[in-house]
């Protein structure tokens, strides 16, 4: 069998931003603008809004950080959302999670314009997705199928099993995989024989959060395997799948890191330039 080839969403990442920057410039006019809010102090959140500040300013985004006060009232929240909702010099807003546990992800999800949700996360954004309409929606699993197109992954007739059914990557790329023709099986916690279904997938999505979980044991032969997960741990950032034993049985797979990761800020910045476009 030909050896499996490891799909670099890293080198993708930056055509994808590089191009971006390119249609931006092309376009002219107002630049893109981009509301990023923070609430608190969360360190990794720190880390990932200032990636997304750095990404928008060599792409030629504007970005605005908007920080927060851990202790802040969803009232003042969601006052301030609105706020950049009437901004007409800010086309994506994004709320960045977690919150904190006095805040309702989902009230703050729904105060988004839908037109400015750049995360996909607003209640009609979701309709749209799940009824093959035009919409914004959410970055990692936009970038994921972006990433398997461009590196002629076969999507339409596949078997497509994704482990994890957050409303953040399982759920959303499920649709977006059912919109690609695939027969998908979205798998969690509950699932009986979770072994024996990953065994039957062409393409095999992991979204679950624990290190090296996805083995040798689940993977058919000359599969593509997406592994969304990254763990700190004491040998460093880890996916969700035991990288190598699976990558010498798989057909492709994706490194952690450097694989799924980098393509969720591409495709942040990709939304904000799509809603920049409706706008101008
Ligand atoms: N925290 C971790 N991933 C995400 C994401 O995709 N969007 C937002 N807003 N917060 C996150």
């Amino acid at each position: 069998m030909a050896e499996s080839s490891v799909l670099s969403g890293r080198k993708f990442a930056k055509e994808v931003r590089r191009n971006l920057a390119e249609e931006i410039n092309r376009i002219g006019g107002r630049p893109p603008g981009l509301a990023v809010v923070i609430v608190g102090d969360d360190p990794a959140s720190r880390v990932y809004v200032s990636m997304k500040e750095k990404a928008c300013g060599k792409a030629g985004i504007d970005s605005v950080v908007v920080r927060l006060d851990g202790s802040v009232s969803q009232q003042k929240l969601l006052l301030q959302i609105d706020s950049l909702n009437q901004d007409t010099s800010v086309d994506g807003i994004l709320c960045q999670l977690p919150l904190p546990g006095h805040i309702s992800a989902d009230t703050v999800a729904s105060a988004i314009l839908p037109e400015k949700d750049v995360d996909g996360f607003h209640p009609e954004n979701v309709g749209r997705l799940w009824r093959g309409e035009d919409g914004l929606f959410p970055c990692t699993p936009v970038g994921i199928i972006a990433l398997m197109k461009h590196s002629n992954i076969d999507i339409d007739g596949a078997d497509a099993v994704i482990v994890g059914r957050s409303n953040i990557v399982g759920k959303p790329l499920a649709a977006l995989l059912l919109r690609e023709n695939a027969t998908v099986s979205l798998a969690h916690s509950h699932t009986s024989d979770l072994e024996g279904l990953c065994r039957k997938a062409d393409i095999l999505v992991a979204a679950v959060g624990r290190p090296r979980f996805i083995k040798r044991e689940f993977i058919k032969p000359g599969a593509t395997v997406i592994d969304v997960g990254i763990s700190r741990t004491d040998e460093g950032l880890v996916g969700d799948v035991d990288f190598d034993n699976v990558a010498p049985i798989c057909g492709a797979i994706t490194p952690v890191p450097g694989g799924v990761g980098p393509l969720t800020i591409a495709f942040l910045l990709s939304n904000t330039v799509k809603a920049w476009k409706r706008n101008n």
